[in-house]
C-alpha cells in the first residue's frame, strides 16, 4: 500500500457536519415502576462522547491531525460541554456556532443489564439560520487556505444545506482542496462538485432507487449515483463485505473486508471518511487510501464501542506480513 501513515499528523482538516453528543447511562433493573408497567433503571455510571461529525473529528484527532471545525450546536449546557471537548482535542472550534432557540443534538442510550433498553434523541432537523449560514461561511473561508482537506459529514440535522454545499464547493475548487462527503438523504446532487462520496450499502440503494441484492446491483447502483450526481468519485461501504470504489470511465474496485472478530460496527463510516481524507491529503492515491479506510474501519470493528485507531495500530496493520518461510530459513 503507498500510503504513508506517518505523514498523517501532518495533515489538516477542516470538519463540516453536524455535531452530536453519544450519552450512555448503564444501570440495573430490580423493580417496577408503580407509576407505570416500566422497569426502573437505577443509574450506576454515566458517559457521554462526541457523536456525529464529532467522531469524524475524534477519528482525525487520535491520528495525530490538525482539525477545524464548522457545525451547529446549542447555547446552553450541552453545546458549552461540546465546546470543552473540542478544544480538549485542540481542534480550531471557530466555525462551531451557538444558535439560539436550537437544542444541541443529543442521543441517550439506556443500557440495563446489557440490554439497550431505550434511546432518547434530543434534535432538530430544521435548516440553520441565515445567520449562522453565514458565520459559517465566514469561517470556511478564512482557514481553509490552512487546510488540506475538506470533509462533510451529513446527518441531516439542517446544517448542510444546498446552499451551503454551493460555497464549500466552490472555495474547496479555488484553493484546490479535496472534499469527502458522507452523505445522507436521496438527493445526491447537493454534493455535486465534491471529490467523492461514501454512502453505504443502503443508503446507496435508496439515492439510487435499486434495490442492492447482488454484485450486479451493486454496480447499477454505483453507475447511477456517478451519472446523476455531478461526483467524479464514489465509495459504498458494504459493512462485512467490505467496500466498492467507483471512478467515472473507468472498472469499479472491489476491496474485500479485512477478517476479525466484530464487537461493534457503529461508527465504522467515520473512519472510514476520517482515513481516506488524511490518506488523499498526504498524497496517496484513491484505490490505496480506499484501502488503508478498510483496513482502519476493520480495526474499529472489533473494538467496543464507537472507537477510533492509532497511527501504530494503522502502521502495525498495513505492515507487509512476514513471509514465515523465510523467517524459518533465516533461523536455521
Ligand atoms: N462486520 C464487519 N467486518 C469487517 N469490516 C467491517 C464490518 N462492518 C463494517 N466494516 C468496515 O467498515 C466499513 C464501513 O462500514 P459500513 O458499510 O457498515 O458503514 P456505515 O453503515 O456508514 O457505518 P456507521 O454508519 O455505523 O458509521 C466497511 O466498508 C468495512 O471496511
Ligand atoms: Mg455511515
Amino acid at each position: 500500500m503507498d500510503v504513508d501513515v506517518s505523514k498523517f499528523k501532518d495533515c489538516r482538516v477542516l470538519v463540516i457536519g453536524d455535531l452530536m453528543i453519544d450519552e450512555y447511562l448503564w444501570g440495573d433493573v430490580n423493580r417496577i415502576s408503580p407509576e407505570a408497567p416500566v422497569p426502573v433503571v437505577a443509574v450506576k455510571k454515566e458517559e457521554s462522547t462526541l457523536g456525529g461529525s464529532g467522531n469524524v473529528i475524534n477519528n482525525l484527532a487520535a491520528l495525530g491531525a490538525k482539525v477545524f471545525a464548522a457545525g451547529v450546536i446549542g447555547t446552553g449546557k450541552n453545546g458549552n460541554m461540546l465546546i470543552k471537548r473540542l478544544r480538549y482535542l485542540a481542534v480550531d472550534a471557530g466555525g462551531v456556532i451557538q444558535e439560539h432557540g436550537r437544542p444541541t443534538t443529543r442521543k441517550t442510550r439506556i443500557i440495563a443489564a446489557h440490554q439497550h433498553v431505550l434511546r432518547i434523541d434530543r434534535e432538530t432537523k430544521k435548516e440553520i439560520s441565515s445567520e449562522t449560514m453565514n458565520k459559517i461561511a465566514w469561517f470556511i473561508e478564512k482557514v481553509i487556505i490552512k487546510t488540506d482537506a475538506v470533509i462533510i459529514s451529513d446527518y441531516g440535522k439542517g446544517l448542510i444545506t444546498k446552499a451551503l454545499m454551493k460555497k464549500v464547493v466552490a472555495l474547496a475548487k479555488k484553493h484546490g482542496n479535496i472534499i469527502i462527503a458522507d452523505p445522507k438523504g436521496l438527493d445526491y446532487s447537493k454534493y455535486s462538485g465534491v471529490t467523492l462520496i461514501t454512502p453505504n450499502r443502503k443508503e446507496a440503494a435508496l439515492a439510487a432507487g435499486v434495490e442492492i441484492t447482488n454484485n450486479s446491483s451493486l454496480m447499477t447502483a454505483g453507475a447511477k449515483i456517478i451519472d446523476c450526481a455531478g461526483i467524479e468519485k464514489l465509495l459504498i461501504t458494504c459493512g462485512k463485505d467490505g467496500m466498492a470504489l467507483f471512478e467515472r470511465d473507468k472498472k469499479p474496485y472491489m476491496i474485500r473486508a479485512e477478517a476479525r472478530q466484530v464487537f461493534d460496527v457503529s461508527g465504522a463510516g467515520d473512519t472510514v471518511v476520517a482515513v481516506l481524507a488524511l490518506a488523499l491529503a498526504s498524497g496517496a492515491s484513491f484505490k490505496a487510501s480506499a484501502a488503508v479506510a478498510n483496513t482502519a474501519a476493520g480495526i474499529v470493528v472489533g473494538k467496543v464501542g464507537t472507537a477510533t485507531v492509532s497511527v501504530k495500530e494503522l502502521t502495525a496493520a498495513i505492515m507487509p506480513r512476514a513471509n514465515p518461510l523465510s523467517v524459518k530459513l533465516r533461523k536455521k
